[in-house]
């Protein structure tokens, strides 16, 4: 079912393009921004669709922005929107960077769509990219979207059937504690009349 995804975010395109702005996450921003000490140096945007607002925010302040996302669309509205930032056309599953290589990680609003068994191994994988003391930040899927305590299937969105899968934040962070991470945050937020969970992780100042 998650084949098709690309597809379906291709069709989005145009209408994200027209509802570009609408939410002010200036906040958000700014937080995970000064978590970040304050220095210029890479950033991994997983799902990075158009670029907007977090890619295109750290770009604007100097920092080297690499984007993935699967929808060639989407890429096509960040390289207008982001110019400076590299992209990948791939699945975030399948991408692979060097150790150590980046400052910071956002994956939002997307993580969602990729199956929950896959989750950890993806996460095991960001403590590899992020250097010591390196943070990410994402948003999660919960029962107050899909209605279930944990969730693999589709959801009606925009006249589409998408697929979204999470686990109970219990077992979100459990996970996360295994592989090393240190939660700095975990908040539930109503953007648009949506609520997900934002979580911020640090990766430990010694070596992976
Ligand atoms: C709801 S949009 C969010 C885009 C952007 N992060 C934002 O905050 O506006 C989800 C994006 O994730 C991408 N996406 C979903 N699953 C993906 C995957 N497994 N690999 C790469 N991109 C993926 C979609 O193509 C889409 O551009």
């Amino acid at each position: 079912m998650e084949n098709r995804l690309c597809d379906i975010y291709d069709r989005f395109a145009a209408t994200y393009d027209a509802n570009r702005g609408l939410f002010d996450m200036t906040g958000i921003l700014e937080d995970f921004y000064s978590r970040l000490g304050g220095k210029k140096g890479r950033l991994l945007d997983l799902g990075c669709g158009a670029g907007e607002p977090f890619a295109r925010f750290f770009a604007d302040r100097g920092w080297q922005v690499t984007g993935v996302d699967f929808s060639a669309k989407m890429l096509e509205l960040a390289a207008r929107y982001v110019p400076a930032m590299e992209t990948r056309l791939a699945d975030m599953r399948d991408v692979e960077f060097a150790a150590g290589r980046f400052e910071a990680i956002t994956a939002i609003y997307c993580l969602f769509h990729v199956p929950r068994a896959d989750h950890a191994a993806l996460f095991e994988r960001w403590r590899r990219w992020l250097r010591p003391g390196g943070k990410a930040l994402f948003t999660y899927a919960t029962k107050a979207y899909t209605g279930s305590d944990e969730f693999d299937g589709t959801k009606r969105f925009m006249g589409e059937d998408l697929y979204y899968s999470h686990k109970r934040p219990e077992a979100l962070y459990a996970d996360l504690e295994r592989i090393g991470f240190a939660i700095e945050t975990k908040e539930c937020r109503e953007i648009g009349g949506e609520t997900f969970l934002w979580v911020t992780i640090a990766n430990p100042l010694g070596p992976a």
